[in-house]
């Protein structure tokens, strides 16, 4: 039986991976900070980047779904022997570094700075690494861009854009991630290998914010403000705490294309995201780990 070692295993990338872990007959070994129950084929183990307690000597692959840069500081010195490892980034890694805003510039950095680390660190000890760049990532009702839009949305009866927020963006499901990390694992041509994974679909970010709100009951309506007016409501609603994660950089984004390529992980290993076609229930309570 093979066994794979899952770091990030009760997110909203990680509870879909181990579900098809277990569903490919593998042994998984599960890492949480909290106490999590067992179930047919999955082990917890409790800790964190700092230590894992009772780890196995050796499995066939370590997954890294949780922040990528603690990763590249936990394998550096972790024992453990694995052949492969795959681990997600983000393509932020890509679209702040150029940022205005020292703290997306900084975070672009650390994904860079451990994707290099995880390359170098896996190549001196014998395994094949492979790099996944996930766009905006939505599907389990946990993510940070269209959950909370749906949140602000349903409590102001409405949502607001500026005017011409015409950038491209592909969100991708959850559970095409998780398909892409098994499929990835099993392709030699990934080996030493970084790919953007987008969703099915480059759609404006107008659109996709009005294909979300349609998917809800009632659905809230969407207002096109001038730049100026959208920013004083903006200002208005974050003085009384509201909104705060939308940054002038993230407002200026919403009018460039974020668009990537799926050729290569199309052709590596037959990536094949859905379109995005989102239904409610995608924004809704966080989902349940299958225990
Ligand atoms: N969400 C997005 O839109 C997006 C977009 C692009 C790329 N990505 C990347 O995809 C990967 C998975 O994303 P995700 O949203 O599913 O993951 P996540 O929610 O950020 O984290 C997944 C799990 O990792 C553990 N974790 C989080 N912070 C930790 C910390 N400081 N120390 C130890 N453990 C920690 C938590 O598990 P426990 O609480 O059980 O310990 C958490 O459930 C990440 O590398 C993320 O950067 C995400």
């Amino acid at each position: 039986m093979k066994r794979a070692l899952v770091f990030g295993a009760s997110g909203q990338i990680g509870t879909p991976l181990l579900e098809r872990l277990n569903d490919a007959g593998w042994r998984v070994f599960a890492v949480s900070r909290q106490v999590r129950s067992d179930s047919p084929g999955r082990h917890w183990l409790q800790g964190d980047f700092s230590g894992v307690r009772d780890l196995p000597e050796s499995v066939e692959a370590i997954f890294s779904c949780g922040p990528l840069d603690m990763f590249a500081r936990w394998h550096a010195n972790a024992s453990i022997r694995a052949s492969r490892v795959v681990a997600f980034g983000s393509t932020s890694a890509a679209t702040k570094h150029g940022s205005d805003d020292g703290d997306e510039r900084d975070v672009a950095r650390r994904l860079l700075g451990a994707e290099a680390a995880l390359f170098s660190q896996s190549e001196q000890r014998g395994a094949n690494a492979t790099m996944l760049r996930p766009t905006l990532v939505y599907g389990a009702g946990r993510d940070a861009t269209l959950t909370r839009i749906v949140q602000l949305a349903q409590r102001w009866g409405r949502f607001i854009l500026p005017r011409h927020s015409d950038g491209l963006r592909q969100p991708v499901h959850v559970q095409d991630l998780a398909a892409a990390a098994f499929a990835a694992c099993t392709a030699t041509a990934t080996h030493g290998r970084s790919y953007d994974l987008p969703g099915g679909e480059a759609l404006p970010y107008r659109e996709m914010v009005q294909r979300v709100l349609a998917s809800l009951q009632p659905p809230p309506a969407l207002h096109e403000l001038p730049m100026p007016l959208f920013q004083l409501a903006l200002k208005t609603a974050q003085a009384r705490g509201i909104a705060l994660g939308i940054t002038a950089a993230a407002v200026e984004r919403m009018r460039q294309d974020l668009a990537f390529d799926l050729g290569p992980a199309r052709r590596d290993f037959a990536y094949a995201p859905r379109l995005f076609q989102p239904e409610a229930r995608m924004f809704e309570s966080p989902v349940t780990i299958r225990d």
